[in-house]
């Protein structure tokens, strides 16, 4: 019989298919289906810091009455009451999903300055909460801010968080910094017990006729989980934390080249939101049929072993395998047609 279970954060999960971060988890009923169909553990959408500055806000303006920058706030985040239920119904959608289905629970954080909405994860730790994602999802536009400075202030958000909680904490970073490796282990260091690789950036389109930006959201492609396999097998071994992959997974292939990679645990969205939440029983019926025909007995058993270490030939994960991709390539006859 194969082994699918997987620890992640400290909590031993059935399998490593675990629910990303998304409206999918937005309700009790909905966790409870993707718990029906074997889904590990869910990620709670994000609640953001300009939701919780905009909260402790709107309690100033009670008090203070008339300050006009209230308002502005306001129509700045003109859906954030919509998408993710808002700070008190927060807490009480994991004390529900805590009450009714039994795999972990793990609420999610999304700011990037230090400051008193912090404190928030105390509560998500109270409601019950299993554990909290840090989603630190910077775009730094002001050019006079360098990467040192943006990273250093990521750390001590991680280790504020960090002591102020029992439960254990993950990291969800970005893919855009010079030295990933390096960051992982600052992080690490920082105190966060699980990185999440990577962020998916929401990045803006432009309507040429009206010459508009216009945000799109489009999901996920499976392509897009080749750069998470390889900081992935890059940092395994690296890191006390445990590592995830986050953008890409949508078959029980991809999750086991997740775990060869040397992640804990896979992340999914995308593909339930477009296949339905039934895929998630599919995927994981796969991903027992693929190891019992591989001769895995368990999920333990394979975990990191085509990572940088692990694999024969470590220079496939660096410049070398780059330069030799490149020149491989060889020019389709057609190319200079006209
Ligand atoms: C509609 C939608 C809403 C999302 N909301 C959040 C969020 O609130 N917080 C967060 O950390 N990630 C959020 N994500 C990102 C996902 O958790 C995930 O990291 C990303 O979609 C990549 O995984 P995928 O390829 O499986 O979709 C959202 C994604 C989608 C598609």
């Amino acid at each position: 019989m194969t082994d699918l279970t997987t620890k992640y954060l400290g909590l031993t999960l059935r399998s490593p298919l675990v629910a990303s971060s998304s409206p999918l988890c937005d309700s009790v009923e909905n966790i409870s289906r993707l718990e029906d169909h074997g889904i590990a553990a869910v990620v709670l959408p994000s609640l953001f810091e300009e939701q919780l500055e905009l909260e402790s806000a709107s309690v100033d303006h009670d008090l203070a009455r008339g300050a006009e920058s209230f308002a502005e706030a306001l129509s700045f985040l003109p859906d954030m009451q919509t998408y993710n239920l808002g700070p008190d119904r927060y807490l009480e959608l994991i004390r529900r999903a805590k009450e009714r289905v039994d795999i972990p629970v793990i609420a999610s954080l999304n700011g990037v300055t230090a400051g008193g909405w912090t404190e928030y994860a105390r509560l998500m730790q109270q409601a019950g909460a299993d554990a909290v994602e840090l989603n630190v999802y910077a775009i730094t536009t002001d050019p006079l801010r360098t990467g040192e400075d943006v990273e250093n202030g990521q750390c001590a958000l991680v280790s504020g968080i960090r002591r102020s909680l029992r439960i254990p904490m993950a990291v969800k970073l970005s893919p855009f910094i010079s030295a990933p490796a390096n960051m992982g282990l600052r992080l690490d260091q920082a105190g966060a017990d699980a990185l999440v690789l990577f962020n998916r950036f929401y990045q803006p389109d432009f309507n040429i006729d009206d010459r508009e930006v216009v945000a799109t959201l489009s999901l996920s492609r499976p392509e897009e989980l080749l750069m998470r396999l390889h900081w992935t097998a890059i940092l395994h071994g690296r890191v006390r934390a445990d590592l995830g992959i986050t953008g890409g997974v949508h078959s029980a292939q991809d999750v086991v080249k997740c775990v060869m990679a040397g992640a804990r645990v896979a992340f999914m969205a995308s593909a339930l939101l477009k296949n339905g939440v039934r895929h998630a029983s599919q995927v994981l019926a796969d991903l027992g049929s693929w190891l019992e025909a591989h001769e895995f007995a368990s999920i333990a058993e394979m975990c990191g072993s085509m990572s940088r270490d692990a694999v024969s030939d470590a220079s496939a994960y660096e410049r070398g395998n780059y330069m030799k991709v490149l020149s491989s390539y060889t020019l389709k006859s057609g190319a200079f047609d006209d």
